[in-house]
């Protein structure tokens, strides 16, 4: 989308992953194979993220890697990307009896992760990167994004 911020690119991938781990929550006891299951969501949710996370480190975090004032918090945030990195590998090797619990742990993890990226983060970040910076981060996350989506896992239409 042209002229869109990364910041506002990040916010609306936050609020799909959010909707996403509603609708696997509430898809629990529900048919557990095929498509629409619980598992067939979290696959598609897992490959999300990882495309999410890679383009994002790729893209603003490199960004603030490069500046002293926010090289703290983006070490920060690459570990709590990590963690969720290894707690989606533990959904992903779930027996359907134990999913929705881990799916439970994953997704608060990711939920303290997106307020903390999107106070403090965000924050730090906007008085480092002007706009015209934000618009080209964006840009670059998109494409970073499309290239990682279109890598292996579920490729959808
Ligand atoms: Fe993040």
């Amino acid at each position: 989308m042209a002229g869109t911020d990364i910041f506002q690119l990040l916010e609306k991938d936050h609020r799909e992953v959010e909707q996403l781990f509603q609708r696997i929550l509430s898809s629990r006891g529900e048919q557990t194979t095929g498509m629409g299951s619980p598992m067939a969501l979290m696959n598609q949710l897992a490959h999300m993220l990882k495309a999410h996370m890679a383009a994002e480190e790729r893209t603003l975090y490199a960004s603030l890697m490069d500046n002293s004032k926010t090289r703290e918090i983006v070490n920060e945030s690459r570990k709590e990307h990590e963690e969720a990195r290894g707690l989606i590998n533990e959904v992903a090797a779930s027996q359907s009896n134990v999913l929705i619990s881990r799916v439970e742990v994953l997704q608060q993890a990711i939920q303290h992760h997106v307020q903390e990226e999107e106070g403090r983060l965000f924050r730090e970040a906007r008085q480092v990167i002007d706009q015209q910076m934000a618009s080209q981060i964006g840009s670059r996350f998109e494409q970073e994004k499309s290239r990682e989506m279109g890598m292996g896992g579920t490729a959808r239409t």
